[in-house]
């Protein structure tokens, strides 16, 4: 699957050099062999500003700090892209932004247990700052008007306590691309809070876990038709709707629930990786609940939102085709 899609693959292809398309995980190269073919080919040279354009789904610091931020990069999204929609590389999460919704589609994180330990040497959360990311166009970017006095949290997606080994880590947390309008009490302060808490838990246990987190705006059945009577439409007629709040003058959508994909590899060699899946309503669910009563199968959470997890490897081979939403599997993982 090539990471950067068919757009940039024809722009290439059309170009005098034969450039290769790796695999997601290989793009670092591929950044790198991207400065050298415009260094060495003049097609390249002078499409540069296209290629550019194409690539500002790469954040300029990926650019620039290429070494580091790129192979913790292919770190990250070592099991696949979920979607392709304008992805923005921050120094230690990756995400995909919905400039419709002024909400991120999905963001995915690495977390490795030394830097969600909470002995706050490190980071110093008063200096990181809620801030719009002026490197989206200005007319899709959600700002702090927009959330204020709006009853909404500003609900991190990439949780802020999962990035303590660096301050700009954490500060990056903050923009709001990474943010998404949330319930607070019941939601942020608690349920949600717990299960970012269990995903920072499981670290402690098996090192090294993969979590992606996104809002959905899931479609529900409601009684439609009643001003609108006709033939076709009884006044009782039921329909599968889709219904949302928008907050600001930016329009930024609430999401009606929020979900978690979590994926643990094995500490056993060979072993295969386990995977389990939540998704919770963004509402005052309270405090102190059984988060297991909120595991979802990843299929829906692809249904709703529209993306793939791990399309980069056949799923089918990890996990079965008829893998379970059920607790045992985690207590049989080792
Ligand atoms: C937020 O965006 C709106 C609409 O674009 C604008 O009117 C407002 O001044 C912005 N607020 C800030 C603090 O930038
Ligand atoms: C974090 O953000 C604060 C406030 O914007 C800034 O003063 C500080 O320099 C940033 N630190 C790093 C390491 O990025
Ligand atoms: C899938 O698993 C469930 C529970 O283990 C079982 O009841 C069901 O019949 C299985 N479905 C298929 C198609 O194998």
């Amino acid at each position: 699957m090539p990471f950067l899609g068919v757009g940039l693959g024809l722009l290439i292809l059309t170009g005098s050099s034969c450039f290769v398309l790796g695999a997601f995980y290989e793009h670092c190269d591929f950044l790198r062999n991207l400065h050298e073919l415009i260094q060495e080919d003049p097609y390249a040279f002078y499409i540069r500003e296209k290629l550019y354009a194409t690539l500002q789904l790469f954040n300029p610091n990926c650019l620039h700090r290429m070494p580091d931020s790129c192979s913790r990069m292919s770190e990250i999204m070592k099991y696949g892209f979920p979607g392709l929609d304008d992805i923005r590389v921050y120094s230690d999460f990756v995400l995909s932004y919905d400039r419709r919704n002024r909400v991120a589609h999905w963001v995915y994180e690495h977390l490795r247990a030394p830097c969600v330990k909470a002995d706050g040497t490190n980071i110093n959360r008063k200096e990181c700052w809620y801030q719009p990311d002026m490197s989206v166009p200005s007319n899709f970017r959600a700002n702090l008007t927009d959330y204020k006095n709006s009853g909404f949290d500003r609900g991190h997606l990439a949780a802020a306590g999962n990035h303590k080994c660096h301050q700009t880590h954490c500060n990056e947390t903050f923009y709001l691309t990474n943010i998404a309008p949330q319930v607070g009490k019941g939601f942020n302060h608690d349920a949600w809070n717990q299960l970012e808490i269990y995903v920072r838990e499981l670290t402690e246990s098996y090192g090294s876990v993969y979590v992606c987190t996104g809002p959905l705006y899931k479609p529900k059945r409601q009684l439609v038709g009643i001003a609108t009577y006709s033939e076709h439409t009884r006044p009782t007629d039921e329909k599968w709707c889709v219904e949302y709040e928008v907050i600001g003058e930016n329009t930024v959508a609430v999401p009606t629930h929020f979900f978690k994909v979590i994926l643990v590899e094995s500490k056993m060699s060979g072993g295969h990786p386990y995977m389990e899946a939540y998704i919770m309503p963004n509402a005052p669910i309270g405090k102190n609940i059984n988060i297991r009563n909120f595991l979802a199968d990843i299929r829906e959470i692809e249904h709703i939102a529209g993306l793939q997890f791990f399309n980069g490897i056949r799923r089918s081979f990890f996990f079965g085709t008829n893998y379970s939403t059920t607790p045992e599997i985690y207590n049989n993982f080792q």
